[in-house]
């Protein structure tokens, strides 16, 4: 047994339908019917969002722990553009590899990554067998598509009946008995074909091949790119790191599950350049930080995992038996399994490689090394997270289901990512006491962002702020005026104290700020 908490017991939509409501995501361009793979932050959102990237660049950018050589980390900022020439994408192999395998529904005109597709197999193996798909994951599109066979088989659906085949491991001639997700008829879907993640766009009035221009797929690039300005422009030396935050876009196949797999979507990278030899001390370093990193901003738990990648999972760049894994999350879509927040990578010296192929400059824009008086092209090991599959699970380890509460749940953010530090009322709107609130409110906002709100029942103004999951509310009462003391109440025991009106700063400066 294990003290930790297990899977999130809620529903995705619960969720979806709370971020909605109180303005943390929105569908993209929802009054004209939205569109797939896009989402816009709300105000609780935004501000959610940005304090998760603010706590990274300070931890990792702006005040980062030593290395494990003992020594302060050397981590510089940059912030390139989403647009670039684009021969940094035929160097950095997007252009020719960045593909994922795509399956057409002739009949329904829907598109799948054939990698997601699962197919049910029935279980009569006289050369009829019919296969149903469906998608990974989705366990109502598997009782439906179970449901298909048995109709079909003229029999009760019992699972053990049947055998579950991705659907990349058939052969082309069984195409002809399986039934797509969304189809009436077997037969339609098509083989797998590549497809290019990269949006494409054109810069400049004409619109040919010379103008392509790609969308960027990863910030990691301009990186590389800015490698030698970088050098150029400052005193850092081997190892050292640049971070970038920034937006990229992919024209993912199936967009799905929420803010998951979006089509635009922000990344929070490091690509740390080390010495060839090193990196048996700075991938587990950098694995480590890490997964700590989120654990500090509260993932805590089961819910939180480690997985080193199979060889078979190596990225194009990535450099086998050196290490890469990724850092999961059990998301309500994906328990019992987890998904991808971050993957840290060891690159090697693949990326500095091709631009300087690409670009003609060659061996001899390796590297100098003055401690070691030797050229060399750098290694890298990348931590490469996701803002938007951050907030995420920021907010899915947050709900929390309470019938005991007016608003029925409540966000339990960690105090520093809280969109809101504080809620300020008088428990009335008169005597005086919305005056003092005010005053307090003025006091507290030049540095927290603070609430202050005397409308409604005070139960409906700590309800608002469940769930907006603001750590503590401030209350004005009449003893207040006797005594300058005020009521604070904790957002996740519920415990009331009574302090003094001047403790108010210090008492969320060390909770807030720790
Ligand atoms: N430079 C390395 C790189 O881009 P990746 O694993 O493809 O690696 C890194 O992406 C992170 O970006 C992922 O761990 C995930 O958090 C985020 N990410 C990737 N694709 C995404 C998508 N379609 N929607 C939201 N986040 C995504």
């Amino acid at each position: 047994m294990t003290d930790a908490p297990a899977a999130p017991v809620f529903r995705m939509e619960d969720l979806v339908a709370l971020c909605r409501r109180r303005g943390f995501v929105f569908q993209s361009s929802e009054i004209y019917g939205g569109i797939n793979g896009f989402w816009d932050y709300g105000p609780l959102g935004t501000a959610l969002k940005r304090n998760l990237k603010d706590a990274w660049w300070r931890d990792m950018v702006a005040c980062p722990p030593d290395g494990p050589d003992g020594r302060p980390l050397s981590i510089v900022g940059l912030d390139s553009t989403i647009i670039a020439n684009p021969k940094v994408w035929e160097a950095s192999g997007h252009v020719g590899g960045f593909n994922d395998p795509m399956v057409d529904c002739r009949e329904s005109k829907a598109r799948y990554r054939a990698d997601h597709l699962m197919v049910l197999v029935g279980a009569d193996d006289d050369g009829s067998r019919r296969m149903v798909g469906f998608l990974e994951g989705d366990d109502a599109g598997r009782e439906k598509a179970g449901k298909s066979l048995a109709k079909y088989e003229k029999r009760e659906f019992d699972p053990a009946n049947y055998a579950i085949r991705p659907f990349t491991q058939l052969a082309a001639t069984d195409l002809s008995r399986v039934l797509g997700p969304d189809a009436k008829e077997p037969g339609s879907l098509t083989e797998p074909r590549m497809f290019n993640l990269m949006f494409e766009s054109h810069a400049g009035a004409i619109r040919d091949e010379d103008s392509k221009v790609y969308l960027r797929p990863e910030t990691a690039q301009g990186i590389f790119v800015n490698f030698q300005n970088v050098l150029d422009s400052t005193r850092v030396r081997v190892p050292f790191g640049i971070a970038q935050i920034g937006k990229a876009f992919r024209n993912e196949v199936t967009p799905r599950n929420f803010t998951f797999r979006s089509r635009e979507f922000e990344q929070m990278e490091i690509e740390f350049f080390i010495r060839p030899d090193e990196a048996e001390t700075w991938y587990p370093f950098w694995r480590d930080l890490r997964h700590a990193w989120w654990r500090s901003i509260g993932l805590t738990g089961e819910n939180l995992v480690l997985r080193e990648h199979d060889r078979d999972e190596l990225a194009h760049y990535a450099k086998e038996g050196a290490g890469t894994c990724d850092i999961e999350y059990r998301f309500p879509f994906t328990a019992p399994g987890f998904g991808e927040l971050e993957g840290v990578a060891h690159r090697s010296d693949f990326d500095l490689k091709r631009h300087a192929e690409f670009t003609g400059k060659g061996e001899k824009s390796r590297y100098f090394d003055q401690e070691r008086n030797e050229r060399y092209f750098p290694h890298v090991i990348e931590p490469s997270a996701g803002a938007d599959r951050g907030t995420l699970a920021v907010l899915c380890e947050a709900y929390t289901p309470d019938d005991s509460r007016p608003s029925g749940v409540v966000m339990k953010f960690h105090p520093r990512l809280a969109p809101v530090k504080a809620g300020i009322f008088p428990l009335v709107n008169k005597d005086g006491m919305p005056e003092v609130a005010e005053k307090l409110h003025r006091e507290l906002r030049v540095k927290y962002a603070c609430e202050f709100d005397p409308k409604q029942s005070i139960g409906k103004r700590y309800a608002r702020m469940d769930e907006a999951g603001a750590p503590y509310c401030f209350t004005i009462d009449s003893d207040t005026l006797a005594d300058q003391t005020v009521t604070v109440r904790e957002r996740d025991t519920l415990s009331q104290e009574r302090i003094s009106i001047d403790r108010v700063a210090t008492y969320l400066a060390e909770r807030i700020d720790g």
